[in-house]
């Protein structure tokens, strides 16, 4: 046996019996280094006759080779055995109670979402939900806006590619777009959810809240609006009586179209909702434009309905006489533990919404 063959066997010992990273390591230099074992043998190559050389060099891959994947599974188990080490040292004791505990608290625009949800759920809307990220046929086209209108301004709507057909949608109403062409009438949904748009003030955020509703059937009129809205803004408000009236508005998916504003007074510098001689707009409505239905493939003649738009945020600041807008999306876990809700309160209509 040559002195590099009896040297390799002795590495090869090294290599397995080795204990941590730090060893295996200054072998490995020791094998395959500048100086190292390998190296040093090829270096005699040159000394050897021509016939001698391949044999010779065909001797030292073999043993390199080899060297190479002992040490790569030794590497490999070492590592392991260091992570296996260091997570059983790791292990918490889930059963100690927590030094340092905090309560999460419900964020006041979900607990809205939710109590605006239970409401509706009461008479028999269910929930449907759509993409931030919307084409332009949705948002606008479907919806019956012209192509011309203000709101598809490059100042008021996200568009994200040069041309304009993707955006981050700039209110809820494309979900009826989505749930109309996704199903057959009738239809009772509402659907909340973010939308945006750019602006930035102390009662506008780029982005921000929204609900809509739709109920498409045979016979819909503005009367069933008008009880549906009066119904849900005294649920909301949790009082028995409230003012509400209907202003004579535009918006290019429904004709007729309205807004809503509710009554209220001031009383110590605090909103007192449902009476009183000051109005407050809260919501946008109408009955569903013949021309939206015949673009989500809902016939007109046989079918109609109304669509509302609802500002959550704007709601959520009223009922919880939250003043500035941006402090929603502020983060700040003091504001969060004042105006936030317990978690485990989960609003229904028969306990109370708000306790
Ligand atoms: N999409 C409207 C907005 O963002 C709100 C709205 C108004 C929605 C009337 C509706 C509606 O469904 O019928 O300003």
């Amino acid at each position: 046996m040559s002195e590099f063959e009896k040297k390799v066997i002795e590495y090869k010992e090294r290599i397995n019996n080795s204990k941590n990273s730090e060893e295996i390591l200054s072998i490995n230099s020791e094998i395959f280094g500048k100086n190292g074992i390998i190296n040093y043998e090829f270096k005699k190559l040159g000394s050897l006759p021509h016939e001698e050389k391949k044999k010779f060099a065909a001797n030292i891959n073999k043993a390199k080779q080899e060297l190479t994947d002992i040490f790569k599974a030794k590497s490999i188990q070492i590592q392991d055995k260091g992570i296996i080490e260091k997570v059983s040292k790791e292990k918490i004791d889930i059963t100690l109670p927590e030094k340092d505990f905090k309560i999460g608290k419900i964020h006041p625009i979900s607990q809205v979402i939710d109590e605006i949800s239970c409401i509706f759920s009461e008479i028999g809307f269910s929930v449907e939900e759509g993409p931030d990220v919307e084409n332009d046929y949705n948002n606008f086209t479907a919806l019956n806006t012209p192509e011309n209108h203000p709101a598809k301004d490059m100042h008021d709507t996200f568009y994200l590619d040069e041309d304009m057909k993707t955006l981050l949608r700039t209110h809820t109403s494309p979900v009826q777009v989505r749930t109309m062409m996704k199903g057959k009438p009738p239809f009772k949904i509402i659907a909340p959810g973010r939308t945006y748009r750019s602006d930035s003030d102390q009662t506008h955020t780029p982005m921000f809240h929204q609900l809509e509703g739709l109920h498409i059937d045979r016979n819909i009129n503005m009367g069933h609006l008008k009880g549906c809205l009066n119904y849900f803004i005294k649920e909301f408000f949790e009082v028995d009586k409230i003012k509400m009236r209907f202003r004579p508005s535009h918006f290019p998916f429904t004709e007729p179209s309205a807004e809503v504003d509710i009554g209220y007074r001031l009383e110590n510098n605090k909103i007192i909702i449902g009476e009183g001689d000051k109005w407050l707009e809260i919501l946008g409505c109408g009955m569903v434009h013949p021309n939206v239905l015949k673009n989500c493939k809902v016939d007109p003649k046989k079918y109609q309905g109304f669509a509302f738009g609802i500002g959550i945020d704007r709601l959520a600041m009223l009922k919880y006489g939250i003043k500035d807008l941006r402090s929603f999306f502020d983060c700040d876990f003091r504001w969060l533990n004042h105006y936030g809700f317990d978690p485990l309160d989960v609003p229904t209509n028969y306990r109370g919404l708000s306790r």
